[in-house]
């Protein structure tokens, strides 16, 4: 007799728009076995809150607050029983506190071939903006575990595309998002697949 699986809970994290996250949240739609528990945001007024709340997923603000003491962030995450947290286009650093309760079952998307690219101050267009600056003709995507640095968790995964010479910071981003798109649902499934 097949035994059921155990549902699986994510947190995703955002701060902005919320393309990744929509993606993510159409990927596991039809799955029974994955449900997003929870949205956190830093910023209220943000199109991927509203996005989230259409949808009856649960927000949670995040405040400066949280950053320096997370405790309560933390336990609303245990409370929804979360397995995973996916960072999704989320631009605050994750405290330390939460990178411990949750070891190895944080994960991000960078949009730059880490370790180039990465660190404090890199996100968004300013990545797409040095990118194009220093001639690069290639750039990419990094989906990587969180430690207690910037950008420099496990690399579980990297794709590439070209850097045109005449490129806009926009273009970049959209050739970026495109790869995002494509790649980050399906490592995050396979990822979970691996956890118990
Ligand atoms: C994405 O390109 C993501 O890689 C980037 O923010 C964008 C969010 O887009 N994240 C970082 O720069 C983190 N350092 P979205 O809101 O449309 O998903």
């Amino acid at each position: 007799m097949r035994t059921p699986s155990k549902v699986k809970t994510l947190a995703l994290f955002a701060s902005g728009t919320g393309s990744n996250v929509r993606c993510i949240h159409a990927h596991f739609s039809p799955d029974p076995d994955v449900e997003i528990g929870i949205l956190v945001c830093n910023r209220p007024d943000a199109a991927v809150v509203s996005f989230a709340r259409d949808q009856n997923i649960p927000v949670r603000l995040m405040t400066r607050e949280d950053l320096h003491d997370p405790s309560r962030l933390i336990a609303d995450l245990q409370a929804a029983k979360v397995d995973l947290v996916i960072l999704a286009g989320f631009l605050w650093k994750i405290p330390g506190e939460m990178v411990a309760v949750f070891p190895d079952r944080i994960l991000n998307i960078h949009p730059a071939l880490l370790p180039r690219y990465g660190g404090k101050g890199m996100y968004g267009k300013h990545v797409h903006e040095a990118v194009i600056a220093a001639g690069e003709t290639e750039s990419g995507i990094t989906i990587h575990l969180v430690n207690d640095h910037y950008d420099e968790g496990a690399i579980l995964f990297q794709a590439r595309c070209p850097v045109h010479p005449d490129d806009t910071p926009e273009q970049l981003a959209e050739r970026i998002h495109q790869l995002e798109h494509q790649h980050y649902p399906n490592i995050i499934e396979h990822y979970l697949s691996s956890i118990s």
